[in-house]
This record gives C-alpha cells, structure tokens and sequence, in this order.
C-alpha cells in the first residue's frame, strides 16, 4: 500500500529530484505515514524522513546540514548534500506501514550497510524473518523493523560474491516470498532495475528519460506512453531504453498502452480537495461510462466485452469496501431480473467451499483493480473453474488481467481515498451488465426501457443536485451529535451502507447503515435525540415500509433527514429533505448517494479533517 517511483533521465529542465517528488505527492493517496528518495550519484544520496512528503521537502530544502548520523550511519548524507541530490537517475518512496511503525529509520529507501545499493519496495516480504536470520548470521546489522531491508542486504552479499548489478538483483529477488514491486538503484549507475509480483508496477516511457511507478498518475504529466509490468518480470529502466524480461532472464516483448488521461485529471483542478472534484465529475464520468453501451433506438446494452459469456448459472460478486456496496447493488438488479445473485466481502470468501463451476459469473467489483483481498478471491475463483469478470475502473490492472472478462467502469482516476465516482460508475456499470445479461432472457422489455432511459437522464439528475444541495446548512444542525445512521429499503440499502462508510471514512464520526427493517431487531436501541438518521425513500419503491421505520425512530426523539425524489410524500414525516429528481427506482439511490457523498464532505469539511487522506487508510490496499 505504499508508493514507488523511479527515474531514470537525460538533460530536462527540471532534475530527477523535482520529478520524483512530483511523482510522490501524485502517489500520496497510496500512503502518507513517511516519504524518502535515493539519487544514484557516488555515493548515494539518500534521504528519508516520518510523515508526510513535505517533511521530506523539508529535509531536502535544509540540504547541507547533515541529516541524522553522519556518513556511514543511517542516512548516506555528506555535508554537499545538495549536489549530491543533483543526479541523472533516482528512486522515491511514500509509505503506508506494515512492518514497523512510521519513522526515519523504517522509512524508504533502506540501503546496505556500506551504501552499495538503494531500495524502495511496495508489498509484504512473508519470508523477511528467516532472510534477516540468514542475514544477521552473514554479519549483517539490521537498522529498522521493516521486511523490506533485507533486499539491499541480500543485493550486496551477491555483489561481493561477485555478481554484476542485475544479476545480483535477481538473485536476492529469487528469495523472496510475497508480494513486491522493487526497484533498486547502485552509486554512480544510470540503470534502475525493478521487480514485480502481485503488487502493481507500470513504466511510463518518457521521451528524455525512463519512469517506473505503481500508478500512471506518478508520472502521466511526462508520459502517457505506458507499459504494464506483468508478475514474474523484471526491468531494466534506463535514461535510453527500458527492458522487461521474464524470471529465466529472457527478455519479453511488451505492448505500449496510450493513456487517454489528461494531466489535469491528476491534479485538483481548483478544488480544495480531490474528493470534492471527483464528487462534481460524476455527470462527466457517466457519460463516459454509458457511451457507446445504449443503443439508443431498440433500447437494449451493448457490451461487446462480454463477447463469448455464457448465460450464467448464477453470479457471486466478490468485493471489499465501497465496492462491496456496489456488489450488494448489483445482486439487487439482478435478483429483480430472476438472475441468483449473491454478494461477499472478498476477504471472506472461498470458491473451495462454495458451489461454484464454470456456469458460475464470479465478478471482483474493484475501482484499483489491485486489492489484495479481492484479487485473492478471484483467483481462487479460478482456480475453482468459475468464469470470471472485473468489473474496474484502471486498465490492465491486475484484475483486468486475471479475469477471463473485463467490464471498465471508465470513471477516470480517482485519487481521494474515499471513492466517489467511482461508486456511481460502478453501480451504472452494474445496471448495464444486469440488463444485458436478462436481455438473453427477454430482449428489450418495456421496465427495461424505462431503467436505461432514466440512466441515459443521470448525468442531468446529478448535475442538478450538485447544483442546488442544502447539505452544507443541514450538516451545520449535526455537527456535535453522538452518531449517524443511514437507512433505506431494496436498491437503498447498500446505498446507506456507502453513506455511512463515507462519513466514518472521512470524519472520523461513528457512523452506521442498515437495510431499514433491520432497525427494530436491535440497532433502534442506539438511537436518541442525538442520532440523526438519514432515511432514503425512494417514491416509487418500498416508500410506505420506509416512512414507518421513519416514525420508528422519530418516536425516540431522533431528527431524520429524508434523501427522497418524492418529497410531497415524505416531507411531511421528516424534519429536513435533501431532494434528488424524480426517476427510476434502481436509479434513484445513485442520485441519493450523491446528497450523502456531500452530507460526509461538509462534515469533514467543518471539522477539518485531511479529507483526501484521512488517517489510518489507503486508496488502493494491496496487502491481505
Ligand atoms: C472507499 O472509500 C475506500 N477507499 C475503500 O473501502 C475501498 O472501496 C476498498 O478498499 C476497495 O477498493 P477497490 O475498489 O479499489 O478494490
């Protein structure tokens, strides 16, 4: 869950130290706990320090004083500190800890103890103990509590064998068990060499010099040119050329992927937040995820990526998070479409004990495509016989490439850690895959129409809420109170679900959802004057059953907010309304989670919170 980078470059305007601190403050979403970089000049230079990147600046911008511990103890920093930072090639780090909490000495690059090498690593190392034994017995000192210091440590007993720089790298590579992406750099040596396995790593092929990340945003304002690094390969990233090759050392052709991404989408655009920006693309990112996929004379979905998918049997959805939300959305469609539908949270899940064969649809509904724990599922999916599907929204991700089909939700990048357009990207996605599978049943019935007409109209319907919202000013009412639940019946339930992780996610506040009815088996016990409730009541699906959980808990003092697209008949029963167009029932709750996305915003907003990177968590998890 941490972010690497590497550059490897000829003459540009700006130094190898202003692209690879670029580079991080795009990768921050993936880890803030310290940030480091090593440049490959003799010696290295190598700079870490705790906490978020601008620490790191700080450090650097200090430069010439020397950091903690003189030469030959922890940081390799020589009073020219500032020269030496001056340098062709360089690797960064921002970190999100596993092993060893956040400090200088366990933040990246670690390096061995005479400075040979420089390495920054993403994933979890199972095997570092008995490697740090082996190690310590070899004379080895170990300076930090992480798994990752034994690769340099591994890296420079091969070179002293006698092993040149790639080859040595390889072989401390081959020890490993785990999940990594690598990339190490030697003093006075231009080549950067990487590894990956089961941790995402992309090269980014620049035209004055070379970049390896574990996303394209670290480097897409240089290169939209993009090779995907495959488990098993390994790279050599130099200024002129960069080569993959395969675990016998075979070199491997790779495809070049252009990405359609325009910089500017990496960045916040003028917003304060990268959360706010996403939560205003998402009538844009509909857009992009509905064209082409409705046809719009006969009214029916045209996915050519399901091209060859059988009908199923029945579909399990695999998910964590927020996209688990979005799974139990699309059991929901499909269930309604006499479609057996089930949905699990992916950590939990095993094909092995479960019926599943090759008429089973196991989708991994995943926005990074990279979640460990959804991953694992899938593949144990299909290890199992099951036919899968990705349902993601990053292109040659390690789910897109695990699954048999994939399905892009085309939301853009998403960087704020708490997914937004994503989520609506995912559950448009979900409507068109849930049509087009009951079109093989019965093509083009009239409730079907009416779904994708309204869903052609959900650009519209959101960009009207985000232009006329009262949930700033409803929000201000809320501000001291003790929790926040979030109810709603049918399509609403996950989407109260979603409400309340988003609010717990970004403010911090205890916060819980539930399927309406569920209220009086036990959860109504915590509701007081001091718990608002956030009821979804769509006027078209399940309004009466709702209403009367809304009495439930108005009968103990609790204020209640109604999202609703029928406030005639809610308004009545509720003490505030926040108002979405009137429209399908399977549509409306997209349209309501907007309401709800900005009720958590103006929350965290007032209680200033770090909203693009609230503590304890990451945008894409990729360890178990
Ligand atoms: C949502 O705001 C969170 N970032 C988190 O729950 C997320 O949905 C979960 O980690 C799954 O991520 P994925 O969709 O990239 O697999």
């Amino acid at each position: 869950m941490c972010g690497i980078i590497g550059y490897a470059g000829g003459e540009s305007d700006d130094t190898v130290l202003e692209r690879l601190l670029n580079g991080l403050s795009n990768l921050e979403y993936r880890g803030y706990d310290s940030a480091g970089i090593a440049v490959a000049n003799a010696p290295l230079a190598v700079e870490k320090r705790e906490g978020e990147l601008v620490e790191l600046e700080r450090a650097l911008a200090a430069d010439g004083a020397a950091f903690n511990g003189s030469r030959g103890s922890d940081d390799w920093i020589g009073s020219d500190a500032a020269d030496s930072f001056d340098g062709p090639t360089g690797i960064g780090h921002t970190r999100w800890s596993t092993h060893g909490p956040p400090s200088d000495v366990n933040a990246h690059p670690h390096t061995s103890p005479n400075g040979s090498v420089a390495v920054v690593h993403n994933g979890i190392i199972e095997n570092y103990r008995e490697l740090r034994e082996e190690l310590s017995a070899d004379g080895y000192e170990f300076r930090s509590d992480t798994d990752t210091e034994v690769v340099p440590h591994l890296i420079d007993r091969e070179r002293s064998g006698g092993a040149d720089r790639f080859a040595a790298f390889r072989a401390a590579i081959d020890r490993l068990e785990g999940s990594y992406a690598i990339a190490a750099v030697f003093p006075g040596h231009e080549t950067i060499y990487v590894a990956r396995h089961e941790s995402p790593l992309v090269l980014g092929l620049g035209e004055n010099g070379n970049f390896l990340a574990s996303d394209v945003p670290a480097f897409i304002e240089y290169t939209n040119q993009v090779v995907y690094l495959d488990d098993g390969e390994f790279a050599a990233v130099s200024p002129s050329s960069v080569t993959v090759s395969d675990e016998s050392g075979a070199v491997v052709e790779k495809s070049v992927e252009t990405i359609d991404w325009d910089p500017e989408d990496a960045g916040k655009s003028g917003y304060d937040h990268y959360m706010r920006k996403e939560i205003t693309e998402q009538p844009r990112a509909i857009r992009d995820c509905l064209r082409g996929r409705i046809e719009e004379l006969g009214g029916t979905v045209s996915l050519p990526e399901l091209e060859g998918l059988e009908e199923p049997s029945a579909v399990q959805f695999v998910a964590c998070g927020t996209s688990y939300h979005a799974g139990l959305f699309g059991e929901r469609l499909l269930q309604r479409q006499g479609i057996p539908a089930q949905t699990f949270v992916a950590s939990e899940y095993d094909a092995d004990q479960l019926p599943v064969d090759e008429e089973t649809l196991v989708v991994g509904v995943t926005q990074s495509g990279e979640t460990a724990d959804t991953m694992r599922a899938l593949r144990g999916a299909n290890r199992a016989g099951a036919t899968t599907l990705a349902l993601t929204n990053v292109v040659a991700s390690s789910a897109a490439r695990e699954c048999d089909h994939v399905l892009y939700i085309r939301a853009g990048p998403e960087i704020s850690v708490a997914a937004t357009k994503s989520f609506a990207s995912q559950q448009v996605t979900l409507s068109l895959l849930a049509t087009a599978l009951a079109d093989t049943a019965d093509p083009s019935s009239s409730a079907s129409r009416e779904h994708l007409r309204e869903l052609r109209r959900l650009p519209d319907h959101i960009q009207s809420v985000l232009d006329d919202s009262n949930a700033r000013s409803v929000v201000e009412a809320f501000l001291e109170a003790d929790a926040y639940f979030f109810i709603g019946r049918g399509y609403s339930a996950p989407v109260a679900l979603e409400g309340a992780l988003k609010l717990k996610e970004i403010t911090y506040r205890h916060a819980e959802g539930f399927p309406a009815g569920e209220l009086k088996h036990g959860p109504l016990a915590l509701v007081t004057e001091a718990t608002p409730v956030f009821a979804i009541v769509s006027g078209r699906e399940k309004t009466s059953a709702t209403i009367g959980n809304v009495t439930e808990v108005q009968a103990r003092g609790a204020p209640v907010v109604a999202v609703t697209d029928s406030p005639a008949t809610v308004g009545s029963h509720v003490d505030y309304v926040l108002e979405v167009p009137e429209t399908h029932p399977a549509v409306m709750p997209i349209v309501a989670n907007v309401q709800l996305q900005l009720v958590a915003y103006w929350l965290a907003d007032a209680l200033d919170r770090p909203i693009d990177k609230p503590r304890n968590l990451a945008k894409s998890v990729t360890v178990l």
